[in-house]
């Protein structure tokens, strides 16, 4: 973890297959609204598999920033205590590089009746606006004005209610069910997110004795309690980390063990790999890909909630696509923006074709490296899966996205054989 290095660059010489063991870490999305689920309980939480990301570090921060005390021991193992919370406040400078900051608005309304948030603004990827999180939050009786790019809540008591999600949100449903588990009475939650990070949460609040049902439905009910007690919780595999390193294996046409992952949460992207071409075994907390003598073959697919395919895994998938025989038609339902990855893409020698929301694929024999850009999280793992099948180096510049959600990305491809060096200038 640290400060973010923003003129790092990647380099990363194209061609080598890719074989060997991986080690799956914490997962992001899991992490994030644990740590700020943490601020609901006054007594101490210890949480394992924290992954050591920027993320997690700029949230970590904000916590401290309120009055919340943060420890490393020795296994690595994080210790919160949140007992004195005495700030109330999460300033626009920490929101602005982590939207993800919007999630102790439910903790702090539900505990301490009040909060000040920075609204997140725009991102790379689309407008990405919170309006489903604060009708929610009004729903439960909370007062909240929007002024001066902040949004500031009171509640004397948040109330139980019944709030459909006009539109399926990760975040906003996380956020909604941790106002309610402090709450009065009864909160029916529908059209939640079924994501299993969601469900990473729920688990986390009920063994702090939170009183939540359907987690991992689209129905989730919690019933108000007065308070939470101490906890030492273990954070799901990371997923998204997961189906990177498969991809990462199969275009280079190596051979991977996933390790400490959880290959129940990536079925829709295991069966398209399958229909790549890709050999795929799973056990209980390992995924093996082989790709020794296969032909890469072009996959259609479409981004949706949970448990479609992940928008967080479009970018590595349609990398993938560029080199893989035949034609896909990759369409991203879920974010406005998210395919600047592609014009990079096209700086490799790929073609693929945008129209609105839907790229087309036309498999080229092989990409070329070529200086490229990181725009988001996701992208910098896209461009890095293409440059390690280019021909010659390829130099990503702007990384700190790529340091915001993989843990030792350089080390762990080192591992499995990849070139792949930090420039730091
Ligand atoms: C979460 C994930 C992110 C992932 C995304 C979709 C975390 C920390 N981040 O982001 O990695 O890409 O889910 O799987 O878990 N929307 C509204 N109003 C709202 C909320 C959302 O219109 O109040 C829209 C968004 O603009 C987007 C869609 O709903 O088009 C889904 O967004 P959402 O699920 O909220 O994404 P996040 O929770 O921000």
């Amino acid at each position: 973890m640290g400060k973010p290095r923003i003129m790092d660059k990647l380099k990363i010489t194209g061609g080598k297959e890719l074989n060997g063991e991986v080690i799956i870490s914490g997962a992001k999305n899991a992490a994030l609204p644990i740590l700020a689920g943490s601020i609901l309980s006054s007594a101490p939480v210890t949480l394992n598999n924290i992954p050591q990301l920027n993320d997690v570090a700029t949230m970590l921060t904000l916590l401290q920033s309120m009055g919340a005390e943060v420890i490393f021991d020795e296994k690595m193992d994080l210790r919160l205590n949140a007992k004195e919370i005495e700030k109330y406040f999460a300033p626009y400078d920490l929101v602005k590089t982590m939207r993800a900051s919007i999630l102790v608005l439910g903790p702090l309304l539900s505990r301490f009746g009040r909060a000040e948030v920075s609204l997140p603004g725009g991102c790379a990827i689309g407008a990405r606006p919170v309006n489903l999180h604060v009708k929610g939050l009004r729903a439960m009786g909370a007062k909240i004005s929007i002024k001066n790019g902040y949004i500031y809540a009171t509640a004397k008591k948040l109330q139980g209610t019944n709030y459909r999600f006009d539109e399926v949100s990760v975040t906003g449903t996380e956020n909604i069910m941790m106002a309610a588990v402090l709450a009065k009475g009864k909160t029916v939650i529908t059209n939640a997110a079924m994501e299993p990070e969601v469900k990473d949460l729920a688990q986390f609040l009920k063994s702090m004795g939170a009183n939540i049902e359907g987690e991992g439905t689209s129905q989730i009910v919690v019933d108000g309690v007065d308070r939470l007690r101490e906890t030492n919780y273990r954070i799901m595999p990371d997923r998204i980390e997961s189906g990177t390193y498969l991809i990462a294996a199969a275009i280079t046409g190596g051979k991977i063990l996933l390790k400490k992952t959880a290959p129940q949460y990536l079925k829709t992207v295991i069966s398209k790999l399958q229909l790549s071409g890709a050999n795929i075994k799973c056990g209980d907390d390992w995924i093996s890909l082989d790709m020794h003598n296969k032909k890469l073959k072009a996959v259609d697919f479409e981004t949706s909630p949970y448990p479609g395919f992940p928008t967080d895994m479009q970018a590595q998938f349609c990398a993938l696509n560029s080199i893989s025989s035949g034609s896909a038609r990759m369409k991203e339902t879920i974010f406005e923006n998210r395919f600047q990855h592609v014009i990079e893409l096209h700086r490799m020698g790929a073609d693929i074709e945008i129209k609105g929301n839907i790229a087309t694929s036309k498999g080229v024999r092989r990409l070329t490296a070529a200086p490229v850009m990181a725009t988001d999280l996701r992208a910098s793992a896209g461009l890095i899966i293409a440059a390690l099948a280019a021909h010659g180096d390829t130099i990503i510049d702007r990384i700190y996205h790529i340091d915001r959600g993989y843990e030792r990305i350089e080390e762990k491809l080192q591992q499995l054989g990849a070139h792949i060096s930090r420039e730091t200038s």
